[in-house]
């Protein structure tokens, strides 16, 4: 990002969900990034920011390991927002104290504000989201107590002088009913800033950088064929034309028919350079045995650098070396892969494949334009390049593919069974969505499915078919809705649809007599089984 652009930084102490903060700001028309919570003040003080705000998180600020902040940082006369822990950090670290209750208060909770700054315009009594234990007990010299709830007497503090304002719930979260007219009055009329942040008008700053970064190098790009590598081919056609290779990996563990689809595709409507590399028979070998999910995930993004290292060596035989990768790596991958650059406390979820260190002997340098905006935006971005539907709303599809929907090791007979149930379940529920599309005219309907799949679980179970006993595998089924991936709700289907997805699946996948339908959102789940 460019650093004329005003921004507002989230300190991140270990919030799972912290980057909802980052969203909503976003939203809100002014750009926010994620940074680790022990920058010191002279590191803020060169990035620059408009305002920071401290995320919520786990820990109590008395434990051995809890995150801490350079009391510097609250010196530098930058407009401060705390949440949760951010409420306590600040209240601790300036002299006040915080204490353990004898009530935690979960969920929401009936909030009584005082006349304030922070909650100018808002009702006398509103509803707001809490998730605590611990509380403040003693403000510091300098702040005043702005709201409370039955079980919280301090709620919210300020000091306005200071420019410090903190609530110990969540505003960040829909729940909390004036939590974005809170941001806002944050935003705009504490901290004077104005909306500027607006996806629409990204791409030509993003195509300038990459200009400037590559110059007349070529670049090899990752093509999966899914939103976000497409939206970074599509900016790096425009930027560089006839510089850029597009290098699709075939690693046998793609949706059914989706090789040719990508292949007809990118050679089609896209006027690039673009290579197939057939690596099915490579991966296989490599999996062959592997059950734990995050060697899987290794094993592929390894194998996924060498590929990629292999096609720029041959590229490079007419003497100037290709030392660019590009690829689609968006905010959640990063975030969720213990936030390689945000430096944040959140733990690692999930390694994602494009995200583990090189092997020996590989090298790039990494280009990754979207590596700071999450889907929904890589979206817009991708209509305002001219990318089709087809494309900007395709579902999100793993780089480890279908491994990670295989659980257990992985052979080609699983790989057949996975592939042919998948198929049915996206055509069913494509049918779905369009029949919805078509009623409502809109294409982000709330009930409309975000993404849909097959997964294969490593049991058998017995069931009666044709009067014979069978004893083969059951295929769970998994629909979710969502926006951005970093949560999502299982999608209420009809029981005619569902009921249509299993009676063709038996029907028509040998190997296959149970079908199950996943129940659960995430959190507590993930979207994807490994
Ligand atoms: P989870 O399962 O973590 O997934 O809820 C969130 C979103 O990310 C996708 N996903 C991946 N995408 N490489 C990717 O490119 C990966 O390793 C990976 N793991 C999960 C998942 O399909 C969902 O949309």
């Amino acid at each position: 990002m460019n650093n004329s652009q005003k921004k507002v930084l989230v300190f991140d102490f270990g919030a799972q969900y912290g980057q909802l903060i980052a969203r909503r700001i976003r939203d809100l028309g002014v750009y926010s990034e994620i940074v680790p919570c022990d920058l010191t003040a002279d590191e803020v003080k060169q990035m620059s920011p408009s305002a920071l705000v401290f995320s919520g998180g786990p820990a109590s600020v008395y434990a051995d390991d809890a995150p801490s902040i350079d009391p510097a940082v609250l010196e530098l006369g930058i407009p401060i927002l705390g949440f949760c822990y951010g409420h306590q950090i600040i209240a601790h670290t300036l002299g006040g104290k915080v204490g353990h209750t004898d009530k935690g208060e979960y969920g929401p909770a009936s909030l009584h504000v005082k006349p304030s700054v922070l909650f100018e315009g808002t009702p006398d009594t509103q509803t707001v989201w809490m998730s605590h234990r611990d509380a403040v007990v003693e403000v510091p010299a300098g702040f005043r107590v702005v709201a409370s709830t039955d079980v919280c007497e301090i709620a919210a503090m300020e000091n306005v002088e200071k420019k410090i304002f903190t609530t110990q719930f969540h505003p960040e979260v829909k729940h909390t009913e004036c939590g974005n007219q809170i941001l806002g009055t944050f935003l705009f009329k504490v901290c004077g800033l104005e909306k500027t942040w607006s996806i629409d008008n990204l791409a030509e700053t993003l195509i300038e950088d990459i200009r400037k970064k590559v110059g007349d190098s070529r670049v090899i790009l990752g093509l999966s064929g899914g939103v976000d590598s497409s939206v970074v081919a599509a900016l790096l056609s425009k930027a560089i034309g006839k510089q850029l290779i597009c290098v699709f990996v075939n690693h046998g563990l793609l949706r059914k028919n989706e090789p040719e689809e990508v292949e007809d595709v990118f050679s089609r409507q896209f006027n690039v350079d673009f290579i197939h590399v057939h690596a099915e028979k490579r991966y296989l070998d490599l999996l062959k045995g592997v059950s734990d999910p995050e060697q899987k995930r290794k094993i592929i993004g390894t194998q996924f650098w060498k590929e990629f290292f292999a096609v720029a060596k041959e590229k490079s035989a007419d003497g100037t070396p290709i030392k660019f990768l590009a690829q689609g790596t968006i905010y959640p991958d990063i975030i969720e892969s213990g936030a390689r650059k945000t430096g944040g406390k959140a733990s690692t979820i999930k390694s994602h494949h494009n995200l583990i260190p090189f092997p020996d002997g590989v090298s790039f340098d990494l280009i990754e334009p979207l590596d700071h905006f999450f889907k929904d935006e890589v979206r817009s971005l991708g209509t305002s390049l001219g990318l089709p539907n087809s494309i900007v709303y395709r579902q999100p599809f793993p780089g480890p593919g279908l491994a990670i929907r295989i659980i257990g090791d992985i052979d080609e007979e699983k790989l057949r069974i996975l592939k042919d149930a998948d198929a049915i379940v996206r055509e069913e529920l494509n049918d779905y969505n369009d029949r919805l599309f078509e009623e409502t005219g809109d294409i982000h309907s709330e009930h409309s499915c975000w993404q849909y799949f097959a997964v294969l679980p490593d049991i058998k179970s017995v069931g009666v078919m044709g009067d014979e006993r069978t004893y083969e595998r059951p295929v769970i089924v998994r629909a979710v809705e969502s926006s951005d991936a970093m949560t999502a709700d299982w999608a209420k289907l009809p029981h005619d649809v569902l009921a249509r997805i299993s009676s063709r699946i038996v029907a028509e996948v040998p190997g296959l007599n149970r079908v199950c339908y996943d129940i659960t959102s995430k959190p507590p789940a993930t979207i994807e089984w490994e």
